[in-house]
């Protein structure tokens, strides 16, 4: 991928992302609706995938037939929220590796600390796609990229639902080797953190918790 931030405008994108964004939209809708984007997404993520041939008989003729080249994907969820976009990736990649990434903010120094970091073998020779659906100050994730890139990941993308300007400026800042796929740019960060106009806190509204 070649751009740094891409917004994927698609209208299935952008109609399940309101419906979302209401308050009143119920755990299980915003569930399934994050599962259907997130295979959205995806799909526009891997278009650049690398690509070889083999061949194959099909019923009426031998032929040369393109397929994935090299090592399954590595998809890395970011916990706990990056498991709602994780679960529809899979349905999309199937043979996918996965691995998850744990990191919690630590009061004193509000630095990111990790607590869980689990990921594929051979992360160096897979594309790794890094998931997340809300990019806010982007310190979590631009830490998370670290633990990838010090695990030998070079392929990084990152995907996530929504972002903020800021998240934005600050994975470009640690990280302008890696692509950012979205389906909105929103306003801003509020005080608490929270993307504005956003849905809320992600983790929360899938997991109907509080
Ligand atoms: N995380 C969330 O879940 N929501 C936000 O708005 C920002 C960070």
């Amino acid at each position: 991928m070649s751009q740094h931030l891409t917004v994927v405008q698609h209208p299935l994108i952008q109609h399940k992302l309101t419906i979302m964004r209401c308050s009143d939209t119920s755990t299980a809708v915003f569930r399934q609706l994050l599962r259907e984007i997130s295979q959205l997404l995806a799909y526009e993520m891997t278009r650049d995938l690398p690509m070889t041939s083999t061949v194959i008989d099909t019923p009426v003729a031998e032929m040369e037939a393109p397929t994935l080249a090299g090592r399954k994907l590595a998809l890395i969820s970011i916990l706990r929220a990056g498991n709602g976009l994780l679960d529809g990736m899979l349905d999309l990649i199937p043979s996918a590796r996965v691995g998850f990434v744990g990191l919690y903010r630590d009061e004193e120094t509000l630095k990111p600390v990790q607590y869980y970091f689990k990921v594929p073998a051979a992360l160096d020779k897979r594309v790794v796609i890094a998931v997340d659906p809300m990019l806010a100050t982007g310190n979590s994730s631009a830490a998370a990229v670290d633990l990838l890139k010090e695990a030998g990941a070079k392929d990084i993308r990152f995907l996530c639902l929504l972002a903020a300007p800021e998240g934005v400026a600050r994975m470009k800042e640690a990280h302008p080797d890696v692509p950012v796929v979205t389906a909105a740019l929103d306003e801003r960060l509020n005080e608490l953190g929270y993307i504005v106009p956003g849905l809320g806190d992600a983790g929360d509204r899938m997991f109907g918790t509080k």
